[in-house]
């Protein structure tokens, strides 16, 4: 359905505005969690809630809780016009935008935290990011319990955030349903973020190499099941060859759990975060047997 001559959504910025049109509403809502500057991969996790649902928020919130005290809270691409724009042409209902101290009254140092299990919440992302994941799922909540949607639809691209969202879900008895997006790539490979945006045209260049190292380790599971940390290691050894990326990790994990594996003898998924410069990317893939 071509929704492009849709209205423009309506947009709250208080809990209290965003609750009184809540109560409005009849049948089903989806919610969409961004920090905004949308991109390919936001706008196809909108357009399939939009399909799925009579009703569609988009959340856009910087969430400071998620930054470290060297991380880009502060240039962290901030586009609402635009990103107002693409809400409308996709026939989002609401966008729920609001500021800091609406989420974080008393600051965010002081508020009550959600803190996941320490075997999703504190390896990888969150070995290097210490605190990012508890971040994540103190927002989530709250966006959650202000939001009320019946529900939600989290990039795979994120994969590790997925999996703390759904793993939260369940262990709080949120009512409600969590999907995961696919992730959208670039023809080149490169899975598409906001933080791309700060990659300079040489660096853009050789980001798809990511994926590219990615896809090379993953094709060969099938081939040698039993191999997968000789062949982990010969990507790391790809990365190592790539002087202008910084490999952070590449590791190869249950897909449902994050549990090490050794044996391509479930779904897994290969997790790799590298720096090019000072731009930190994110990137997986994931595999049957
Ligand atoms: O993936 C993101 O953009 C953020 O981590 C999220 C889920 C919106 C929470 O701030």
């Amino acid at each position: 359905m071509d929704r492009s001559s849709a209205g423009s959504p309506q947009v709250f910025k208080t809990i209290k505005e965003f609750r009184d049109w809540r109560r409005s509403v009849r049948g089903s809502l989806g919610f969409i969690a961004t920090m905004g500057a949308l991109h390919a991969g936001h706008l196809s996790l909108i357009s399939r809630a939009r399909e799925l649902n009579d009703n569609l928020v988009v959340s856009i919130f910087v969430n400071p809780l998620q930054f470290g005290p060297k991380e880009d809270f502060g240039s962290y691409p901030r586009t609402f016009e635009t990103d107002l724009e693409l809400c409308r042409k996709l026939g989002v209902d609401t966008i729920f935008s609001p500021g800091t101290e609406e989420i974080y009254p008393d600051g965010k140092d002081h508020c009550t935290k959600v803190v996941p299990p320490p075997f999703l919440g504190e390896v990888l992302e969150g070995h290097f990011r210490p605190g990012f994941f508890t971040g994540v799922a103190t927002v989530v909540s709250k966006l959650f319990e202000i939001i009320e949607p019946n529900m939600t639809i989290f990039g795979e691209k994120d994969y590790q955030q997925l999996l703390v969202v759904k793993r939260m879900v369940r262990d709080l008895n949120m009512p409600l349903l969590v999907e995961g997006g696919p992730t959208i790539r670039a023809d080149d490979g490169l899975a598409l973020s906001s933080r791309n945006a700060y990659l300079t045209e040489e660096q853009r260049k050789i980001a798809p190499m990511i994926h590219r190292i990615l896809s090379d380790v993953i094709g060969q599971f099938k081939s040698e099941p039993n191999k997968l940390t000789a062949l982990v290691e010969k990507g790391k050894q790809q990365f190592s060859k790539t002087a202008s990326i910084d490999l952070q990790y590449l590791e190869v994990r249950d897909a449902n759990t994050l549990e090490e594996v050794a044996a391509f003898d479930r779904k897994v998924v290969l997790l790799t975060a590298a720096k090019i410069g000072s731009v930190r990317l994110i990137d997986n893939l994931i595999a049957t047997p």
